[in-house]
């Protein structure tokens, strides 16, 4: 495990400064007593925190229920409403304060209060109602970065219907499987979006996916974000404005079970399909509520930036949600972080007085290729914490973000958990000394640990599968529709019932986790997660390709950049016709799944490299992308050759 060798010669550890021991809400000494309650009482110690932190409409007596195991479900026989916590329990005290501060990709800004916030999300919520929506219903939002994506967020949970937020840069076709699988009754979208100077249609992508079938969508609501014309189907779309047109600004939020499904969100497993993560309502928020205290110690000072698009489940979690549900303010931003320019980020931080910013390692990889100038031409002085998510950071990025960023004082939260998580998992809190690349230890009632392939658990310096041993409020409840593939996917140990996360991991000898990568046919593109089978089946849809494997291979920037290798069912074209197929299949990609799947090189050969029993042998098409020497045995293979071929194209 090379990794592991690398990892091992990481040795700094930053210390908390005094600045920020003495300034935190979790000191030590809270941490300590947290993590000692949680490891002799773990259904006690989030039961009491569930009582502590949320508004119950009607309070729960059962804790943990794991009859039905593995389906674990938390706080059953509760009631609550998330938009009344998010929103509601803080009117009394932070009507007039900012729950959202929005910047669009021209500049402009704007802010709604709490109270402000209120009225909108009712005003929508009555509006979901007037069109039919009920309680259980699923509802897609497939919109842009803009505050009106949040508050159909709010209002979905204010009248208990289930959303499914697709990301705005999914194509037409990615977003028609999601819609039939959620078996949606209405779509929520814009005209289109602003992004990098450019309006970007979004309209079309929905009525394309709505062409056949979709029975089940009986209205679309369109609100419109940019000044470009839009088509519209008569008696299926209605203007957002319009058919707010006279709503009150009052709505009952309506209590519903902690165990009903908050949202469903498609992500990429190692087959096919994408899966629907679902969430509870009561769990879920916990876990939501916690980490935006727990590890970003946000409060009543903080302006909050987490830079994530609510299309994934950091949108959801680290800014529709639980910064609201610890009554901060947060900043939204539809644009790029190169737009006009690669200050934009630093811009943005300080005209708003940022103090915890929250973003990607892929990003912050991307601004530093510009060089510390640029940041430095802004007054970043207001930072306070700095977090990451989405894949391991590498320490070279570590130090930037900390040392350009930071001024060196501010601590870096990286933090590691998954869609099916609902929130931070292993994290480490502001005052926890820090080594760069590792997300240090688990929260206090997360208890992860380290397996062999036999399930047997590893002590400390040894690599293996990541996974945790108890359930917690916030993890997924089902993969919607199938439950078949929940238990196989999450629960695949015979003997016991721990969660497999699908990463391996290894402990050093201080007990720090350190993240080194999938162990399944998933590639983590600029933190976003591709199933290798979903780009394969998008290439062989294309007329003339027979076969296609796709594997990952490290890039600088983006993290693992996508390499395919592609068999054809016509003859090889040279020269431009082989560059003008290369372009089309790249297209082919971005219209069956979105433009993030696009693959970044693709070779040709006349058959995949496999074993005499059939079986491709991807660790040899990974040599062949990183552009190594094959020093593996390939006397396995049944025809060599083929290894030839492709080796001779970049
Ligand atoms: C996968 C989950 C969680 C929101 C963003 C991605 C990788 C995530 C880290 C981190 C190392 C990380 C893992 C994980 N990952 N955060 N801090 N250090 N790896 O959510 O799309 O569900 O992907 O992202 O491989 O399993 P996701």
């Amino acid at each position: 495990m090379s990794n592991i060798e690398s990892i091992l010669t990481e040795t700094r550890i930053f210390e908390p400064t005094e600045k920020v021991k003495n300034s935190v809400a979790i000191t030590e000494a809270v941490l300590a007593e947290m993590h000692k309650k949680a490891s002799e009482d773990h259904v006690g110690f989030w039961s009491d925190l569930a009582k502590e932190k949320l508004e119950w409409s009607k309070p729960f007596t059962v804790g943990l229920d794991d009859s039905k195991a593995p389906h674990y479900e938390w706080f059953t026989d509760g009631e609550i409403n998330v938009s009344y916590n998010c929103i509601d329990r803080h009117l009394e005290t932070k009507s007039d304060k900012a729950a959202i501060i929005f910047e669009g990709d021209l500049g402009d800004v704007q802010t709604y209060t709490y109270k402000e916030l209120h009225d909108q999300v009712c005003r929508f919520a009555n509006t979901l109602t007037a069109q039919g929506v009920e309680k259980g219903d699923r509802v897609i939002i497939y919109m842009p970065m803009i505050p009106q994506a949040v508050i159909a967020m709010q209002a979905c949970a204010r009248i208990g219907a289930i959303h499914s937020v697709v990301f705005g840069g999914f194509s037409a076709e990615a977003l028609r499987d999601r819609i039939e699988n959620a078996n949606a009754k209405l779509v929520i979208t814009t005209n289109g979006s602003r992004r990098g100077g450019k309006t970007i249609p979004l309209k079309g992508a929905v009525d394309a996916a709505l062409e056949k079938g979709c029975d089940h969508v009986k209205k679309v609501i369109v609100y419109r974000r940019t000044d470009d014309e839009v088509e519209m189907k008569e008696g299926r779309d209605i203007d957002w404005m319009d058919a707010e047109a006279g709503m009150s600004n009052y709505h009952e939020p309506v209590p519903v079970n902690a165990e009903h499904p908050l949202f469903l969100l498609y992500t990429s497993g190692s087959t096919g399909t994408p899966k629907g993560v679902q969430h509870s309502t009561g769990g879920y928020l916990l876990n939501a509520h916690l980490t935006n205290e727990w590890m970003f110690d946000l409060n009543d000072n903080d302006v909050f930036w987490c830079t994530a698009d609510v299309g994934w489940i950091t949108g959801h979690t680290y800014v529709a949600y639980g910064p609201l549900s610890v009554g901060a303010t947060m900043l939204m931003f539809e644009g790029v972080p190169t737009y006009p320019d690669a200050g934009r980020f630093w811009q943005v931080c300080q005209d708003h007085g940022v103090t915890v910013f929250y973003t990607a390692p892929t990003a912050i990889r991307a601004l530093m290729k510009f060089g510390a100038d640029l940041p430095e031409k802004y007054d970043l002085s207001k930072l306070r914490l700095l977090g990451t998510v989405g894949e391991p950071i590498n320490p070279e990025a570590w130090m930037w973000y900390h040392e350009v960023i930071g001024r060196g004082e501010c601590p870096i939260i990286d933090t590691w958990w998954q869609t099916e998580t609902g929130a931070h998992m292993i994290a480490p809190f502001p005052i926890t000394p820090l080594k760069p690349g590792s997300c240090t230890k688990p929260l206090p009632g997360i208890e992860a640990a380290i397996l062999d392939e036999e399930g047997n658990e590893l002590g400390l310096g040894e690599g293996g599968l990541l996974v945790i041993k108890k359930p917690w409020p916030s993890m997924i409840r089902n993969v919607w529709g199938d439950e078949e593939r929940y238990k196989s996917t999450y629960f695949p140990l015979q003997d016991v019932p721990y969660y497999v996360v699908g990463d391996s991991a290894y402990q050093d000898k201080d007990g720090y986790f350190w993240i080194l990568g999938r162990v399944d046919d998933v590639l983590n593109v600029s933190g976003h997660r591709l199933g290798t089978m979903e780009i394969e089946s998008a290439l062989v849809s294309h007329e003339k390709v027979a076969e296609a494997a796709i594997v990952g291979r490290p890039h600088d920037i983006k993290g693992e950049a996508v390499s395919a290798f592609v068999v054809l069912n016509v003859d090889i074209p040279n020269g431009d016709e082989r560059t003008a197929l290369v372009a089309e299949l790249r297209e082919h990609v971005a219209k069956e799944i979105g433009p993030i799947a696009k693959p970044d090189d693709i070779r040709f050969g006349t058959n995949l490299p496999k074993t005499r029993s059939g079986k491709i042998m991807r660790r040899l098409l990974r040599t062949i992308a990183k552009g190594e020497e094959i020093t593996q045995d390939t006397s396995t293979l049944e025809d060599p050759s083929i290894l030839e071929q492709f080796q001779q194209q970049k």
